[in-house]
């Protein structure tokens, strides 16, 4: 027999301590990683001026940066490198001297237990902006991947403990994962940036990494925002590979990438890179009014929600603060 009983789902919506105790998905700074910007051109640090509240850093800066990061508790960084000398083929970014390498050996010395991870790629390294090597104007994929491979290992010797791709050039994963085995590195990992789609979300990053292409677009590379059956190749291409975590990005506008890819790979760690766009859209509105922490806080609990193991943030910082307080 059925009783006539009205189900009431705001029973358990009453107090504060029952909403906490039933909340199905938490923020924890022990995922987030702080992306940083350092240059090898500045002896002191520079507002972004698109990305209101971030500083490109100077390698003198960068010591205290690192003491606020661990301070905070934030397990992890990412390093963008600015280097002082551009060229066609990005020779700074394989040089033992070069600006991440230099980063690297001074974060190891202030805080050895910080993970330390760094973007390999060559937009930052190079005179023409773009991801790799050209020909013709178009990236020479082999030339791309003997040089992605120097990059790495350079990194690597300099003690970055993850190495992340982000050129979106096939076959990157590879190349650097055999360069890594055939040189005693076999316990460092590749976080791939798996699914990278070319999205003018990441203008703001342009000013900050001042890696902006200097003719066309990184549309023959990266992939197409209409696309979602193509991440989940992407992100087998790169399991095969030997990628050992993969990452989405954008995150907000791409949640439901990034639960397919957690549904596809349930046993593989799937981050997300909530990046400079977002970044700079928060600022903006909060700028007119809107409640910057808490939406800043709900768009971290999505990405997570949509399964997200681990989130790269701007806003890493800020949120380890907002924890401390709440
Ligand atoms: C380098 C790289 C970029 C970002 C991360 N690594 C530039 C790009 O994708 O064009 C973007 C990060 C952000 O927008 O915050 N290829
Ligand atoms: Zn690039």
């Amino acid at each position: 027999m059925t009783y006539d009983l009205p189900i009431r789902l705001m029973r358990l919506r009453q107090s504060k301590a029952s909403r906490h105790l039933l909340q199905e998905t938490r923020i924890d700074k022990s995922n987030l990683i702080m992306p940083l910007f350092i240059s090898e051109v500045l002896s002191e640090r520079k507002p972004i001026h698109s990305m209101p509240g971030l500083f490109q850093l100077s390698l003198n800066e960068l010591p205290y940066e690192i003491e606020e990061i661990s301070t905070l508790g934030l397990p992890a960084v990412i390093l963008f490198g600015i280097p002082a000398h551009k060229d066609a083929i990005g020779s700074s970014s394989f040089s033992e001297q070069g600006i991440v390498q230099q980063a690297i050996r001074r974060i190891r010395d202030i805080n050895p237990d910080l993970l330390i991870i760094s973007d390999i790629c060559f937009c930052e390294y190079t005179d023409h902006g773009h991801c790799g090597v050209l020909s013709n104007q178009r990236i020479d994929i082999d030339k791309t991947l003997d040089l992605l491979a120097k990059q790495a290992l350079s990194h690597a010797a300099a003690g970055a403990d993850w190495l992340a791709p982000s050129g979106s050039i096939d076959g990157m994963v590879l190349a650097i994962r055999q360069a890594l085995e055939k040189n005693n590195f076999s316990n460092k990992a590749i976080l791939s940036y798996t699914v990278k789609y070319a999205s003018p979300l990441s203008g703001p990053f342009r000013e900050a990494e001042e890696g902006a292409p200097k003719f066309g677009d990184r549309k023959s590379y990266q992939m197409n925002p209409a696309n979602s059956n193509e991440a989940l190749r992407e992100a087998e291409l790169d399991l095969q590979e030997g990628a050992d975590l993969l990452m989405v990005k954008p995150a907000l506008y791409y949640l439901d990438v990034i639960q397919r890819l957690k549904q596809q790979f349930p046993q593989v760690p799937i981050g997300a890179y909530q990046v400079s766009g977002e970044y700079a859209m928060i600022k903006a509105a909060a700028s007119f009014g809107m409640q910057e922490k808490a939406v800043l806080m709900e768009s971290i609990l999505s990405i997570k929600r949509a399964g997200a193991d681990f989130i790269i943030s701007y806003f890493a910082k800020d949120i380890a603060r907002i924890l401390a307080e709440t």
